[in-house]
């Protein structure tokens, strides 16, 4: 009993997480070598440590839960208190629970919550904020604090505090907030974004940042987002394609096609060219709706998640899914091929296990390639050329 409450906890927070995020787990920044220190056996002069290097870049290693989330922490206030953050490439704001969110806000409660009284960085700004869209709406105000990298500090982010969060995505994922890295004509706010800020307070020195997703479930490292820098260890060089931005807003770069072989016959989708946006905010692959049902039908995937939940999620046979076709898709005249060990999310939780299709319907005309499709192609985004390089991932 207490194990199907919380595998239907467990499958409904990874279904209806539809975040990827990225883990900061970043070690304590020290901030210079302790002077004499007797325990290594010799002591060591101040004049003898090496100054710090300047860093223009920043490494967040990620790390996931299950095969749905990936989220990070980052350090906010003083004394800093540590917030597991989405970097979403769909959004522009960057936000965290409010400790002044009301009382029936579960998903606050369940949620690292930001107290201003207790942060000595904290100012005051206090703009109302809210999307004003019932199927997501979110509310809350601006406040201003620092926010801790590894290596880099961003003094006065303007974030939102948010008082009043939707039970239904936000509830049972894992990550507190949203990080946006979406162009800043996205953001809902007018103070600077996260990577504004970055490069106004000249932290990093390109105006790009790099992510690199694993997938593989053997191991806890579930990649990385570099900021400031490319991240070329992680990809196989001689596969790097560069294609320009549609419209500076999303991450929207436009596929020529969509080819899945089944049984010695090529079907193909998005037949005339059609526009992709690349979305670290979900693990899937969202497309228009009739061309979806093809795709599902193709891989002999059935519809599984209860029509509450408002999402079409369609599942595949767990010992089946090796056996399913790879994918290809072509932008600027390259084929990128993703395969079923990568693209079938792979949930397991005890002895249960579920594989799921990762195509998901919309009433969009555009695509949105998410996890299946960035775990196993590495992504350079770049701000000031409206520019995004793909490549094949060296794991
Ligand atoms: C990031 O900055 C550090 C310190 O300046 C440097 O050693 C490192 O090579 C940089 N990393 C990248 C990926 O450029
Ligand atoms: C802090 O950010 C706010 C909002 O962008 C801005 O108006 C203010 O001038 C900034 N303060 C400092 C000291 O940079
Ligand atoms: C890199 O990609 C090229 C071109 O697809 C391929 O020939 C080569 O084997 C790949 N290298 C590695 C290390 O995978
Ligand atoms: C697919 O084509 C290959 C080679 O032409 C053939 O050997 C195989 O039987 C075909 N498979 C099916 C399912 O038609």
């Amino acid at each position: 009993m207490t194990r199907n409450i919380c595998f239907c906890a467990a499958i409904t927070a990874v279904l209806i997480s539809l975040c990827i995020a990225a883990t900061l787990d970043i070690p304590i920044y020290r901030q210079r070598l302790i002077v004499g220190d007797e325990t290594r056996g010799k002591s060591i002069k101040a004049s003898e440590t090496k100054p710090n290097p300047v860093w223009h870049n920043d490494t967040i290693p990620l790390q996931k839960f299950m095969d749905a989330e990936y989220f990070g922490i980052i350090r906010i206030g003083s004394p800093a208190k540590n917030f597991k953050m989405v970097f979403n490439t769909m959004w522009g704001d960057t936000w965290i629970p409010s400790a002044h969110c009301g009382l029936f806000e579960i998903a606050c409660m369940t949620h690292t919550r930001y107290d201003s009284s207790r942060s000595s960085s904290y100012q005051e700004d206090g703009t109302i904020f809210s999307t004003g869209d019932t199927a997501n709406d979110l509310q809350g105000f601006v406040s201003r604090d620092k926010f801790r990298l590894d290596h880099l500090t961003i003094e006065n982010q303007s974030f939102i505090e948010m008082t009043h969060i939707p039970w239904i995505p936000y509830g049972l994922s894992k990550a507190d907030g949203i990080i946006g890295l979406g162009f800043p004509d996205l953001r809902h706010i007018k103070a600077p974004s996260f990577f504004t800020n970055m490069l106004k307070q000249k932290l990093i020195n390109k105006p790009m940042f790099s992510f690199y997703f694993n997938r593989d479930a053997t191991t806890e490292r579930a990649g990385r987002l570099v900021l400031g820098a490319p991240d070329r260890k992680h990809v196989n060089e001689s596969t790097l394609v560069t294609v320009p931005v549609i419209g500076k807003l999303y991450w929207k770069i436009k596929m020529d096609r969509m080819v899945i072989d089944v049984r010695n016959k090529s079907h193909p989708f998005c037949k005339d060219g059609c526009e992709a946006l690349l979305d670290s905010s979900t693990n899937t692959i969202i497309g228009p709706r009739d061309e979806i049902q093809l795709i599902n039908d193709l891989l002999g995937a059935r519809s599984f998640v209860p029509a509450i939940f408002k999402m079409d999620r369609y599942m595949v046979n767990c010992r089946e899914f090796a056996k399913l076709p790879p994918i290809d898709f072509k932008i600027a005249e390259k084929t990128f091929t993703i395969n079923s060990k990568y693209y079938v999310q792979h949930l397991t939780y005890e002895s249960l296990e579920i594989c799921l299709s990762p195509f998901v319907p919309s009433d969009e005309k555009f695509w949105q390639l998410g996890g299946a499709f960035l775990m196993e192609f590495y992504t350079e985004y770049n701000f000031n050329h409206g520019q995004v390089t793909i490549g094949k991932t060296k794991f």
